[in-house]
This record gives structure tokens, sequence and C-alpha cells, in this order.
């Protein structure tokens, strides 16, 4: 008997009722049913305007182009990018600098996209506060989006500082994945939801992606990428002699330096980029052992349509992380290609987000 026992029946923290209402799908007769269904419709677009932002901003990073505006709301002051001759002599002799009006666009694109998601932000919490439902999730994710805003900010001001860069990247991830934690609750609302043995081992392996992100941001923000350019090797050998932990892992080295191109010795280098390879070895085992939990765990659950989605997310989930590795392989095989290093971020992405949905599904006590 104990050993056909599920994981959720093996509970130990009492589940919690209704997380949010069991009728996903207002009516239109009252004014609070319409706003329900906006704001369900307005989370759906600012979670896919997110994951534009998100793989535009590694675009951004990987094309060097993070100060291609040297300031910042504006672009040489102003809201557009530099264009006429007059225009682009102006901004040379304010700021001491060559306009790059290709470098220039993508970053304003960016700050464009970036200033329509949190508008959208901004419209989820009016709706938030008129339907009185998901007021908390909605404000930390106006907070969260402001102060995303401000790391971008110090982005340019602190001349690409990489806590700084790395810190972006993961704010732009969480933000996504709030906002499809939000859109999960509006859309999937769990009636009976609580932390289970599954959904705690789902948060320990969600943890340890989020490192494995941190340190994929951080070899990224110390162009780390190039001092490892062979694969399974790295520098031909298998552990490689000449690597300065120490030195790589600085986190503040003070103010005043540009970071482009980075200004790391190679075996600081080598040693960022190692530990995001061996990292990798700790996600995969954590991840996979997930997808195979949560699969079980999916067959055993009362409800078809919970179970369904819990099951759908973990495939998912798993097909990710291959992929993810295929796309790792790729780009150093074919010397970290433009289009093959964005990839590689847009599915370490996806690879979060179908994480974030086996912790949500894991969740069900059905
Ligand atoms: C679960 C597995 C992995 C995840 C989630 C992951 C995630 C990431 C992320 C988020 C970045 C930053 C991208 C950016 O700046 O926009 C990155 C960079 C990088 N990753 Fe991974 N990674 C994984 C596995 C690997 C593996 C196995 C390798 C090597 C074999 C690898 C090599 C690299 C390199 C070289 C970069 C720097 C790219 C550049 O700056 O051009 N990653 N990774």
């Amino acid at each position: 008997m104990s050993t056909n026992k599920t994981l959720a029946e093996q509970i130990v923290i009492p589940s919690k009722t209704t997380e949010s209402t069991s009728n996903n799908k207002p009516t239109k007769s009252s004014p609070n049913n319409n706003s329900a269904v906006w704001m369900q419709r307005t989370t759906l677009l600012a979670l896919l305007l997110a994951t534009v932002v998100v793989v535009f901003g590694a675009f951004v990073r990987l094309t060097d182009a993070g100060l291609g505006c040297p300031d910042w709301p504006g672009c040489y002051g102003l809201f557009d990018v530099p264009q006429t001759a007059e225009e682009i002599a102006l901004a040379e002799s304010t700021f001491d600098v060559a306009v790059e009006p290709q470098k220039a666009w993508n970053e304003m694109i960016h700050r464009y996209l970036a200033s329509t998601l949190g508008f959208l932000i901004l419209i989820i919490n009016v709706f938030a506060f008129r339907t009185k439902k998901h007021r908390v999730l909605s404000i930390a994710l106006l907070g969260m989006v402001i102060f995303q805003g401000m790391l971008g900010m110090w982005t340019v001001t602190l001349l690409l500082k990489p806590v700084i860069v790395m810190g972006h990247l993961l704010g732009g991830l969480t933000v996504t994945s709030m906002l499809l934690w939000l859109w999960f609750k509006q859309k999937y609302p769990i009636n009976r939801y609580g932390l289970n043995r599954l959904s705690s081992f789902a948060l320990i392996a969600l943890f340890v992606l989020i490192v494995q992100i941190a340190l994929g941001g951080w070899t990224s923000t110390n162009y780390a990428a190039t001092a490892c350019p062979d694969f399974p090797t790295c520098q031909n050998q298998i552990w490689p002699d000449d690597m300065d932990f120490a030195e790589g892992f600085v986190m503040w080295r003070g103010l005043g330096v540009n970071y482009e191109g980075g200004v790391l010795a190679t075996p600081a280098r080598i040693a960022i980029h190692y530990t995001h390879r061996l990292w990798a070895i700790t996600t995969v085992i954590f991840i996979m052992l997930l997808g195979i939990f949560a699969v079980k765990h999916s067959k055993q659950m009362r409800f078809e349509n919970a179970g369904g989605r819990l099951r759908n997310s973990a495939l998912l989930m798993k097909l990710l992380l291959i992929v993810q590795l295929v796309v790792a392989i790729v780009m150093i095989k074919s010397g970290f290609k433009l289009g093959i290093s964005t990839a590689h971020n847009a599915f370490a992405l996806f690879l979060l987000l179908a994480t974030v949905a086996v912790v949500y599904f894991s969740r069900e006590n059905d």
C-alpha cells in the first residue's frame, strides 16, 4: 500500500483551499467580470511581450549594443536616434563618442518594448484593483518592473558592470515568470493547493536552474564565452590547469571602469565559463529527476485535467532541457554565432517558464 502512495498523499503541510475563484471564465454581465476578462487578456499579452523583451535584450547584449546610447532614458538626449548629419555631429561633440546608429537603434527598440511592457503591467494593476483579485502579485510585479527599469539605467550609467547586467538579465526572467504565474492563477485556478514533496523538490530544482542561469549571465557579461572555444574539452583539457576562480568571481570592482569587451585575464574567464559547464551537470540531474517524479505523480492525480497539465509541463521541461544542451554545444562548435547565442538565452527562458509551470501545477492537492 505504502509503495503506491502518491507524493501528494504524503503531504506534510495541509492544503489551502481556493487560490483564486473557481470560475476562471467570468461571464460578461458585470463590469467586474469584464475587467477580469480583460485582466486575463492583458496578462497574456504582457507575458508574450516580456518574452520578446528578454530575448531582444540578449540580442542587444550579444551585439555589444548595451552602450549604443550613452545616456538614459533618451539616446544622445533624443527620444529616438541621431540620424541627420547635424544630429550626429552634435551628439558626438556633446558625448565625445562615435555614434553607431544600428547599435543605438537596437538599444532604443529594447527600451521602447520594455516601456510598453511597464505600461501593460500598470494596466494589469488597474484591473487587479477593480476586480479586487491578485492584487499582491500585481503590485509585486509593478515593483519588480520598476526595479528592472532602474537596473536598465544602471547598466548604461555604470558602463556594463557585470553584476548589474547579470541582475538585469535575472530581473527580466523574474518579471516574465511572475507574469506566467499570474496568468496561470487566472486561467487555471487551483482549488486545493499547498506544499507537498513534489512541489518542494520542484522548488529546489528551480533554484538549481536559477543558479545555472545566473552563471550563464556571468559568463556572458564577463565576455568569457570564447575562453573555452572547444567542447567537451576547454583549452584542449578536461580540467584546464589555468583557472582563476578567485578573480573570476569578484562581484564588485569599483566604479568608473568600462566593462565592454571584459576586463578579466584569460584564467579568470576560463574559470567562469567552466563553472557554468560544471553546474549544467547538476542542473541536468535535478531537472531530469523533477521531470520523472512529476510525470509519475501526474498519473496518480484524481482529476485528469490537473494530471494532464502537470504531465505536459514536465514533458515540455525535459524536452527544453535537451534542446538547450544541444543549442549550447552547437553554439560553441559554431564559434558563437549571434543567432545561436541568442537562441541559448531564449531556450534558457523557455526552460525556466516550463519549470515554473511544473512548480505551479505540482502544488495541486486534489
Ligand atoms: C540547463 C542548461 C543551461 C542553461 C539554463 C544555460 C543558460 C545560459 C544563460 C541564461 C546564458 C546567458 C545568455 C545571455 O547573456 O543572454 C548562458 C550563456 C552561456 N552559456 Fe549556458 N546554459 C546552459 C548550459 C550550457 C552548457 C552545457 C554550455 C556549454 C557547453 C553553456 C555555455 C554557455 C556560454 C559559452 C555562454 C555565453 C554566451 C555568450 O556570451 O555569447 N551553457 N547560458
